[in-house]
């Protein structure tokens, strides 16, 4: 981009330390986000956690309180005209209420962007094909039902081919055969090279669309990678370990329940489930103290834990640390 000064062009979307309040509220908390481009990237978090404030200010609708945010390397701040050009904004909540037909609503947008009258009709074509609202082209936006308005919605955001796309829960309203054909547009997105930015309470749905994933809470991105990762680096501070042992659990539940780090323990038939806080070699040494002390062990097995799993624990010690500090 000729005359635009730009930042690390690595990435599709870069935030340094991006804060939002509302009055005395922080709704999101410095925030460092880094989104390489060719990336489905999940914001993941519970009602309040700070994901649609974050989008509306990468779309440019609403100024950080302060920070530095990029698109594609260009200073929003500085730039938002020439950032608007790169990204594609679908907001969580989007009911069309005009009284426009589907074709018209997606050729004003068409124009908005620029493109001449035979370039919109074949990429209006192309756009309601991926979301296959072809058979609606004629029918007034507001006799859509809602899982269609979405779909027009995310129609509208593809128009422009924009490099960065900020769906804030897409998949809401959404039947699977729609979901399905979401995730497979997203898809066909990130490989054309796009970056996607999506956020969801469908945690399921994102495990296996997302490459990335990014855990908030309370205003404060917890942890950021890629999922593999993520999962991996929560797991290793507290494990869910499974033992199955010969004869009745009880005497080694007992066993296990005085031990420190071992928490939540149930026992299921014949196994025993807890989840574990130690290192490697603190766990090969638990091991070693069962065995001395004449339980049977028939398997120890270790059970990744789910993205949800996750949430679930970094939201309960966001609202500890929370009370701590009012104390
Ligand atoms: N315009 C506003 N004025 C005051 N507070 C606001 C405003 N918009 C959002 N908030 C507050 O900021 C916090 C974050 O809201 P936000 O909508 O960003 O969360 P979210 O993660 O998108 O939640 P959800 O999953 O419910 O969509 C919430 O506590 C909300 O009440
Ligand atoms: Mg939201």
């Amino acid at each position: 981009m000729p005359g635009i000064p730009s930042n690390n062009q690595e990435y599709a979307v870069q935030t340094i330390d991006m804060r939002v309040d509302y009055g005395k509220f922080v709704a999101v908390n410095e925030l460092c986000l880094n989104v390489p481009r060719g990336e489905i990237y999940g914001l993941i978090g519970p009602n309040g956690a700070g994901k649609t404030s974050s989008f509306k200010v990468l779309a440019t609708l609403m100024e950080p309180t302060y920070g530095d945010v990029f698109i594609g390397g260009i200073d929003i701040s500085l730039h938002p005209e020439e950032a608007r050009k790169h990204l594609g904004y679908m907001p969580d909540l989007a009911p069309i209420a005009t009284d426009l037909k589907v074709w018209e609503f997606l050729d004003l947008f068409a124009s908005a962007h620029g493109l001449n009258r035979t370039d919109r009709r074949s990429r209006i074509e192309e756009c309601l094909n991926k979301v296959s609202l072809n058979d609606k082209r004629e029918e007034f936006c507001k006799s859509l039902s809602r899982g269609m308005m979405q779909r027009l919605v995310l129609a509208k955001t593809l128009i422009h081919r924009p490099s960065l796309f900020l769906l804030d829960e897409p998949a809401s309203g959404m039947d699977p055969v729609s979901r399905q054909a979401l995730r497979n547009t997203v898809r066909e997105l990130a490989n054309e090279g796009a970056a996607v930015l999506l956020s969801s309470h469908i945690l399921s749905e994102l495990e296996d669309m997302c490459t990335m994933v990014g855990m908030m809470s309370k205003g404060i991105l917890v942890d950021s990678g890629k999922i593999s990762d993520v999962i991996s680096r929560r797991s290793s501070e507290e494990r869910n370990l499974v033992i199955s042992s010969l004869g009745n659990p009880m005497p080694l539940y007992e066993f296990l329940n005085n031990k420190n780090g071992i928490n939540q323990i149930i026992t299921s038939n014949e196994d025993i489930i807890f989840t574990f806080k130690g290192k490697d070699n603190e766990q090969a040494h638990l091991l070693k103290e069962i065995i001395e002390a004449g339980f049977l062990i028939k398997e120890l097995q270790e059970r990744k834990k789910s993205i949800e799993q996750i949430l679930l624990e970094i939201d309960s010690n966001t609202t500890i640390q929370e009370q701590e500090q009012n104390q």
